[in-house]
């Protein structure tokens, strides 16, 4: 199994997914702000793992902590943890797993060791459910993919972009060991690449069928028949359902209820932000002009010319089909299934 981030030996190991495909490495991170920077550039991405990035990295900056003093040692702590929610704002359980860990921190108010060792064991936690819910998750959704079914997916929303297992290609991972027979078709993401270069890695790895088109060859491929479904990952979910996803999600859900394709989201609880009703309100991370103007590093537009880089969008959730999560399949009203989640929590 593809372990995208780990503990080990008191530092945190994680893929370099700037690397993959053309070189697969680990890079080992001693320090805290090691991790606050993989996460801003894209080493480790994907809301999932940026979330169990921000656990283990805020657990290691708090065993680097040396202030005994209670006030000190706190206000050290959520230093740290400033740190790591200035980084990707649109991305949810980076903020649910921040959370998670000053929750930690308020329990365990002892000694400092005690602290440092609490903050550990919760962020190993964090790590390893994640990979336990995706595989629930991917379950759940499974049966929405028919034997012989043609499945578009955008983005990676894989084992790299969680801790393990991943959240779309995990459901579409459960159908493949079900024994059905698919293939996918996957986006390569502009601008970035995230389709190209880790979703068709993952999927050649796992030896499920795949290929590779450019974003603007979807609709295409729908109006051929060529797509019996559409499945994506979602980087935050307002209480209404509408879900914010890689930019580009958005056309491809318009691109499937116009072509009459079930276009679904596969996302675990920790994506839905109690927090934000609408779309409206969800935070869009805006990226450099760079990833825009360049290619694999080789600047592909004019020096000079405007760029515009937000890097999600936000799909309203009528043109939703299902959310797909952990503890089950969301049907619309989505309100009313979100709801009824968070009361049963
Ligand atoms: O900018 P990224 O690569 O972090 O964006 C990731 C996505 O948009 C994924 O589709 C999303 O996080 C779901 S991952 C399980």
């Amino acid at each position: 199994m593809i372990r995208t981030i780990y503990w080990e030996d008191g530092a945190v190991v994680l893929i370099d997914q700037k690397a993959l495909p053309l070189v697969e490495r680990t890079i080992t991170c001693r320090r805290y702000e090691e991790v606050i920077e993989a996460i801003n550039d894209l080493t480790i991405r994907g809301a999932p793992a940026i979330g169990v990035a921000a656990a283990l990295g805020i657990a290691l900056g708090a065993q680097g902590i040396t202030a005994t003093a209670q006030d000190d040692f706190a206000a050290a702590f959520h230093a740290i943890c400033e740190g790591f929610a200035r980084t990707r704002p649109t991305a949810r359980n980076l903020f649910w797993a921040i959370e998670g860990m000053k929750q930690c921190f308020e329990e365990a108010r002892e000694a400092p060791e005690t602290i440092r060792k609490r903050l550990l064991d919760r962020a190993i936690r964090i790590c390893e459910e994640d990979v336990a819910i995706n595989r629930r998750l991917g379950l759940n959704g499974r049966s929405l993919i028919a034997d012989g079914a043609a499945i578009l997916t955008h983005c990676n929303a894989g084992a790299l972009a969680t801790a393990g297992y991943g959240t779309a290609l995990g459901v579409i991972r459960a159908a493949w060991e079900e024994g059905k027979k698919i293939r996918v078709f996957v986006d390569e993401t502009r601008p970035v690449l995230q389709g190209a270069r880790l979703t068709a890695w993952e999927l050649m790895k796992e030896g499920i069928p795949a290929t590779l088109i450019t974003d603007g060859m979807a609709g295409y491929l729908m109006k051929n028949g060529r797509i019996d479904l559409v499945i994506v990952g979602a980087d935050r979910i307002a209480t209404n359902g509408d879900t914010a996803n890689k930019i580009g999600t958005y056309s491809l859900a318009v691109l499937a209820r116009h072509h009459g394709i079930p276009f679904y989201i596969a996302a675990p609880v920790s994506t839905i932000d109690p927090g934000i009703q609408s779309g409206d309100d969800i935070p869009i991370e805006e990226r450099n002009a760079d990833e825009v103007i360049t290619l694999g590093g080789v600047r592909i537009a004019p020096v000079g010319i405007a760029v515009y880089n937000p890097a999600f969008d936000v799909t309203p959730h009528d043109l939703i089909s299902a959310l797909i999560t952990e503890t089950g399949v969301l049907m619309p009203p989505y309100g009313q299934a979100i709801a009824a989640l968070f009361r049963k929590r």
